[in-house]
């Protein structure tokens, strides 16, 4: 259970998150007057139809009539459930998603603080034993690590002791089966608390909020594995965490991410001038790690040993991507020589020789068919069918799009035929906008608020009073006092304020719409909509007053109502 996510902080959110900042994330805009413009990422175009406005608060593909507000657009781009967009865009500016009813998640959050506020401390002791202890500092100035990329990676050491860190947090009130939970502590078996990382250089983990999350150790002496990684926690799931995806996103979304093994060869490569490395960690990269990268770039480069393993490593990397490759996402694989990694090969070689290995890293497509034909024959017929054959699987598991066109072309050249294999089809896209009707009087009034509802402040709302009965004037009522109840109102929040209800879908069209006319018409064209209504409501009125009459006659009260409003029947509200 999930619990519900109070509007008052939906409202506070979008207040604080700017939607030109969440699409230009995941999406190249460019100024266009007073909007902004890209190629629409919900469907395949050549010239930007998909509009983003910083008033509104509001993205519109006239192409395809996707549209929806920030948190829209990240449910839909990222393929997150409503929920799970508001954590997300929560995250990127700091704020703490609150649920009321949902004992779950609280019960969930109560349990994770004390292991964050542990792993935080335990940061901070390590870093304080890193700055008074001279031979671990030698030990990483031999690696060649300098005092920048020490800082940067938040580099500690954990002490040459059995229980230094249970101790020390102990005595500054941690319970020590947080220490446990947290992954830091164990039991010995004479049942004393021990630290589990004891003699090693420290790596702080941190996710996608920049809370350290776990770490990694490196072994300064011969005790146990060379590397010795937090187990899974309540915080900590290796499958979906990147190492320094946070980092290298903080300033900014980086043109390429590098994806290397290790922790010392993500900081050897920042010395050098490449910032944007990030680690799997020695786990198999998955599905979940390229939608993560994804979203913070559209070029991943691999690093992989030019060994067998390596290799096999780098395949399993590409089985992951290919569900991934949407058009405009590459993904390239560094083939390192025998025996080196990153970190050695740039010490080796310098920062030059290293960008040109990158720049030259071969492309998925060309790892692919050079790896499937490397045992083939493809001059004979036998062969090539071999290659279609085993190339169908995996071409089947690309997104349709003009990546997985091409790729049919590829295969198509090097073995004579194309295969017998369809792209996954695209996820289901919004339904296009309804036909381009006129709009009532009251869809018009609607249209005016959601588009700009700051005009309801100083809005008459008696205007629209009137004798009959209209479709849609309660909701156009209920809207004019939201918005006019609300200083900090945008279309934005009025959309999120109706998204699960049944006005929400027309509001959102209503939203999109192109209204003729400048903004600064809209407030007067909405009085006149209004007087509008209210004259659509006494012609209402006084049809029914009619039909009746000829039906069965009308009382003397109705009589006089009747001769009333045909007397009225084009003037304004009462007074006029
Ligand atoms: P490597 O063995 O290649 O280590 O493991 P390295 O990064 O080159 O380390 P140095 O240069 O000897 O210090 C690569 C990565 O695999 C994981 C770690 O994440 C490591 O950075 N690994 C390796 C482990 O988790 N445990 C191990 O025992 C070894
Ligand atoms: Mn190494």
């Amino acid at each position: 259970m999930s619990g519900l996510i109070p509007e008052s902080f939906i409202e506070s959110l979008l207040e604080r998150i700017d939607i030109i900042d969440v699409v230009g994330a995941r999406v190249p805009l460019k100024p266009a007057g007073h909007e902004f413009k890209a190629c629409c990422p919900f469907h395949d175009e050549k010239t930007p139809s998909f509009y983003v406005s910083p008033q509104k608060q509001f993205y519109h593909c006239f192409g395809c009539g996707a549209h929806g507000t920030a948190v829209g657009f990240v449910m839909q781009y990222d393929g997150l459930e409503f929920p799970a967009a508001i954590e997300e865009l929560a995250g990127q500016v700091g704020m703490d998603v609150p649920r009321t009813g949902g004992e779950a998640s609280g019960a969930r959050k109560r349990e994770q603080e004390p292991l964050f506020d542990a792993l935080e401390a335990a940061q901070n002791f390590f870093r304080a034993q890193l700055r008074k202890d001279p031979a671990a500092q030698r030990y990483l100035a031999e690696r060649g690590l300098d005092e920048r990329t020490l800082d940067e990676f938040g580099v500690g050491r954990a002490p040459d002791a059995w229980s230094a860190l249970v101790d020390r947090l102990i005595e500054k009130g941690h319970k020590a089966v947080d220490l446990e939970k947290a992954g830091l502590a164990g039991r010995a078996r004479n049942g004393n608390w021990i630290d589990k990382f004891r003699n090693r250089i420290m790596f702080p983990i941190r996710d996608r909020r920049g809370r350290v999350i776990a770490f990694g150790g490196r072994a300064l002496g011969d005790d146990g594995p060379k590397y010795l990684n937090s187990a899974e926690t309540p915080v900590f799931h290796k499958g979906r965490e990147l190492y320094r995806l946070f980092e290298v996103r903080r300033g900014g979304l980086p043109e390429r991410l590098l994806v290397v093994e290790g922790y010392m060869d993500a900081a050897a490569l920042y010395q050098f001038g490449f910032e944007d490395a990030v680690a799997t960690l020695g786990t198999a990269v998955t599905s979940d790690h390229l939608e993560l990268m994804f979203r913070a770039t559209s070029v991943v480069v691999f690093c992989f040993d030019g060994d067998s393993a390596g290799r096999r490593a780098a395949w399993k990397g590409l089985e992951a991507a290919l569900p991934a490759m949407k058009s405009n996402r590459e993904v390239r694989f560094l083939f390192l020589p025998d025996g080196e990694d990153p970190d050695s090969l740039v010490r080796s070689e310098g920062r030059d020789a290293f960008a040109a290995r990158l720049d030259s890293a071969v492309p998925l497509s060309s790892f692919l068919f050079d790896e499937l034909a490397r045992p083939l024959d493809l001059t004979t017929l036998d062969g090539r069918a071999r290659l279609v054959a085993q190339a169908e699987p995996l071409l089947g598991r690309l997104p349709a799009g003009p990546f997985a066109d091409l790729m049919a072309d590829e295969l198509e050249r090097r073995a004579g035929h194309a295969g017998d294999w369809r792209p996954q089809p695209a996820a289901q896209g919004p339904k296009r906008q309804a036909s381009d009707r006129s709009l009532t009087p009251v869809q018009y009034a609607v249209a005016i608020l959601v588009q700009h509802p700051e005009l309801a402040a100083d809005l008459d709302r008696d205007r629209l009073d009137g004798p009959g009965a209209l479709k849609g004037v309660d909701f156009l009522v209920q809207l004019i006092d939201f918005c006019a109840s609300r200083p900090n109102v945008s279309t934005a929040l009025v959309l999120e304020h109706w998204r699960d209800r049944p006005e929400g879908r027309y509001l959102a069209e209503l939203a999109a719409r192109d209204l003729a006319g400048r903004a600064e018409q809209l407030g007067p064209a909405l009085v006149e909509s209004l007087d509008r209504i209210r004259i659509q409501r006494i012609r209402v009125r006084v049809a029914e007053l009619q039909r009746r009459q000829a039906a069965e006659g009308l009382t003397p009260e109705q009589a006089d109502e009747l001769r009333h409003w045909l007397k009225h029947r084009t003037a304004g509200p009462s007074g006029n």
